[in-house]
Parts: structure tokens; C-alpha cells; sequence
């Protein structure tokens, strides 16, 4: 279905993580590399830079990064390296540029440099202007050698003027190809399924719109709590912390139109054309359609204001202005602590009757696809009985953990945008959600509360 570029992942590259003494680098990136090692999928030449704030020699985050895994792999370790430095400082990434000709000298060629920006967004500011101005950003070979790219994580922004701040910084600095905003929904593979549901089965795609589906139910229920995360989501909240991407994501690759061609640039513009239909919410729409919710003892942790008001769950009714889905109801719902996992996409068909069908794409607690249908109950009698169709992906244990983040990492190595958010898309998401979250702050929808464990929210 994809149309990958070939040949580029051989091209020497240079990663530099910054923020590499990080939760992200030790949960996500340093595994799913290792994994990338594994099965061959790196480029032949490649290391990995680390640059933080941290006093380390290259030894130490080699043993840092061998403390990550039960057995230690020294071709793998000797991928890693370490540049010491502060982000406000210009004279570090001049120190950085330095390493990172050294190793290309060795290389014999102006290699691939692949900034991965694992910090806080509020430093990205200062790193990006420090990149253009030490010339880091700039690829040092011809078109066919020594590209640059950055990749940015999620939230991006805390509302569509800070969103685009960033977005005009990052634009002036790098191409709108060399730059992936990462959404880690993008790359699960229940979702990238949906694409292939939806349009390589006529079956399903001629009933999918407002003529046959009455509504859409997207949730994304954590069992877990904010943990020990409560400095970042305090300022953040539920729904900016998934509703603004993920939830949206998943409307959008359950809406979108088919795409003209199955290539990066037709699939992003559809997710986007989607998108920029949702209605913005009237107040009226707020106080009636949304809902939030924090459950008891969110206030306790860490890093958490005691006064606190944001929100651990929510709701939220979005509608489309597209021919296709005038009218249908699409509702977003998702929190912390609800005692149980569940991530999935439920659509409810219409009937005229109480026999309804319904349709759930699921990615916890198992991935599958589940249709609803009525049938005759054996016997004598016209009685129904429903019953389900389940489609099963795979097995549970052939999933691991760090597969969405290998998918990125290896597509951003070979050039393939598909699984990165326009910034389009970004600007549609904020249009959405800035004024749900100024209605809330205004209280046209009072902060419930909820038991931890619980999913009744009153
Ligand atoms: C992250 C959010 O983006 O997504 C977390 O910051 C959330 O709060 C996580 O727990 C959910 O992702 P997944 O892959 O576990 O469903």
C-alpha cells in the first residue's frame, strides 16, 4: 500500500538525541533502536549522539545505555556516543558540529544528521535557534547525500498561537519534508489498519457515512494514573495530552476520504481535509456536549498543584461539516485511572428497528475487529440472537512494546512522512480544542470528580 523510497537507509547517519538522559530515550527510543539493530534495519553506519546537561564521558552513557537491557550487546553499545552540553549554550553545538565532522572525516563523506528533540517543547525554541546558528540544521553534501531532519514529539504547542509559533521557528530553519511531528498513534498498527479496511473492502466503505452510521464512539480508557508524571500534566490536562492527537487521529483515519493515491503526501492532505471540517464548538455545545472529570487524590502527586483543575478525563461530541458525515455525532472519551484498558473506535449503525449492528476496531485489551449481527436463534421460533464476528490481528505476544517507535525512527531514516502529522493537521487539532478548553476555564462545564478505578464520573 506504501510507496517507500529505497536506498537511502544505506547513507551514513548521525542521530543526536537531545534530552538523552531522558524517560523517552531509556522507555522508547534506545529500545525500539535496539531492535532496529537486531534485524539488520539501520543504516550500515550509524551512531547515536547523545547531548544533555549531564557531566558524562562517552563510557558512561555506554554503560548507562548497557544498564537499559539484561545482557549487554557491544556492537550495539558501540553505536553510542557523548556530547556534553548545555541547550542555551551556542558554544556546546559548536562543540557538537565538531564531534559530528570528526566522525564524518572518519567516514569518509557528509553523512545523514537526524536531530531528535526529546525535551520538554518549551526548550525546543532555544535548541532549534541554536542549531540554524552554529549551521547544524544546514546538510553539508549534494541533494543525494547528507540530508538533515529533526524530529519533534508531541504536545506540539499548548494551543494553536503557541502551535504555530513553532511551527514558523521550525519553518525557518528546516523544510516542511525534513521536519516529523511525531504521533505515536499513527504507527499502531491497528490504525494503520483501518486505511486498509476501509478501502480495499467496497463491502465496508459504501456504508461508511451518515446514510448507515448514526454514530462513532472513540475511546481511550487508561487503567493507569498520572504516576509520576504529575509536573508535565498538570499544566497539560487529558485533553491536550491525548484529545488534541491521539483521539483526534483516530478520527480522522475513520472519517478521511480515500486518498487520491496511497502515497505520504495524498494520505497526510486527506487526514488534514478531514480534520479542518470538524465544527468548532458553539458555548452552547460545550456546556451540553462535553464533560470532564479528575479523580480523587489527583491532587496528591507530585508536581501537581493542591488547587488543582485539570482535568484526568473527558468527553467531547465533535461533528463533522463534510457531505459525508453531516450530522453524525462522533464522541471522544478518555481518562486516567477508569479501571480498565480499553483503546478503540465503535461504530453504530443505524436500523429502524432495535436491531442494531456495530463495528469496534480495538487495540487494547486485544486487537481486533468485532462486527455485531443479528441471527436466528435454532428452533422452531423467529428469535434473534446476536452475536459476534471477531477478527483477530495477531497473537498478543508478537506484539512488542516498542514497535510503534521503530516504525518512526526507520521511516524518518528513509524518508517516509505517512505516520507524521502535518502541520496542518496540528493547526486543525488546536481550531478544535482551544475553545473547549476556554469554555471549561470560563466553567461552562463543571470538573467532576471520580473515583480512582472507577469509570463513573459525576
Ligand atoms: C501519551 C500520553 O502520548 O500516550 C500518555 O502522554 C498516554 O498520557 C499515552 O498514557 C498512551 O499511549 P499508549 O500507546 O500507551 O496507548
Amino acid at each position: 500500500m506504501r510507496t517507500k523510497k529505497t536506498g537511502e537507509p544505506k547513507i551514513p547517519t548521525i542521530m543526536v538525541v537531545f534530552g538523552v538522559t531522558g524517560d523517552l530515550m531509556q522507555k522508547k527510543i534506545t529500545p525500539a533502536l535496539f531492535n532496529l539493530f537486531k534485524n539488520d534495519s539501520l543504516p550500515e553506519r550509524f551512531k547515536v549522539i547523545g547531548f544533555a546537561r549531564r557531566d558524562l564521558s562517552d563510557k558512561d552513557f555506554k554503560e548507562k545505555i548497557a544498564g537499559m537491557f539484561d545482557k549487554v550487546v557491544p556492537d550495539f553499545l558501540s553505536l553510542f556516543g557523548y556530547e556534553r552540553g548545555f541547550f542555551e549554550k551556542k558554544k556546546d553545538y559548536i562543540k557538537l558540529a565538531l564531534r559530528l565532522k570528526e566522525i564524518d572525516k572518519k567516514w569518509g563523506m557528509c553523512s545523514n544528521k537526524l536531530f531528535y528533540l526529546a525535551v520538554p517543547p518549551e526548550l525546543y525554541p532555544e535548541i532549534l535557534k541554536n542549531l540554524h546558528s552554529t549551521g547544524l540544521s544546514r546538510p553539508c553534501g549534494g541533494p543525494e547525500e547528507g540530508w538533515t531532519r529533526v524530529i519533534v514529539e508531541k504536545p506540539f504547542g499548548k494551543d494553536l498561537k503557541s502551535a504555530k509559533f513553532l511551527d514558523d521557528l521550525l519553518r525557518k530553519l528546516f523544510r516542511e519534508e525534513q521536519i516529523y511531528r511525531i504521533d505515536h498513534y499513527l504507527a499502531k498498527e491497528m490504525l494503520q489498519n483501518i486505511l486498509a479496511f476501509r478501502f480495499y473492502n467496497n463491502l465496508f466503505e459504501f456504508v461508511w457515512g451518515k446514510k448507515l452510521i448514526e454514530s462513532v464512539n472513540i475511546r481511550l480508557f487508561e487503567s493507569i494514573g498520572v504516576e509520576d508524571r504529575g509536573g508535565f500534566y498538570d499544566g497539560v490536562g487529558a485533553l491536550r495530552d491525548v484529545g488534541q492527537n491521539h483521539l483526534l487521529q483516530m478520527l480522522a483515519l475513520v472519517t478521511m476520504d480515500k486518498p487520491p493515491r496511497f502515497t505520504p503526501e495524498d494520505i497526510r492532505r486527506e487526514r488534514a481535509k478531514i480534520l479542518s471540517t470538524l465544527r468548532i464548538p458553539s458555548d452552547r455545545d460545550i456546556k451540553k456536549y462535553t464533560a470532564r472529570g479528575q479523580y480523587d487524590g489527583y491532587r496528591l502527586i507530585k508536581g501537581v498543584a493542591s488547587d488543582s483543575n485539570t482535568e484526568t478525563y473527558f468527553k467531547v461530541r465533535a461533528l463533522l461539516n463534510h457531505p459525508r458525515w453531516r450530522g453524525v455525532p462522533i464522541f471522544m472519551e478518555s481518562g486516567k485511572n477508569l479501571g480498565r484498558s480499553v483503546k478503540e473506535i465503535e461504530i453504530n449503525f443505524r436500523h429502524e428497528t432495535t436491531y442494531k449492528n456495530s463495528l469496534i476496531i480495538r487495540m487494547e485489551p486485544r486487537e481486533t475487529i468485532t462486527i455485531d449481527f443479528w441471527s436466528k436463534k435454532p428452533g422452531r421460533k423467529m428469535d434473534l440472537q446476536k452475536k459476534i464476528f471477531t477478527f483477530n490481528l495477531r497473537k498478543p505476544n508478537r506484539i512488542h512494546r516498542t514497535e510503534e517507535y521503530e516504525k518512526l525512527l526507520s521511516d524518518c531514516i528513509s524518508d517516509d512522512q505517512t505516520l507524521f502529522v502535518s502541520s496542518k493537521e496540528i493547526e486543525a487539532m488546536w481550531r478544535f480544542i482551544d475553545p473547549i478548553i476556554a469554555g471549561w476555564a470560563m466553567g461552562l462545564s463543571p470538573l467532576k470528580r471520580y473515583k480512582p478505578g472507577s469509570l463513573h464520573v459525576s
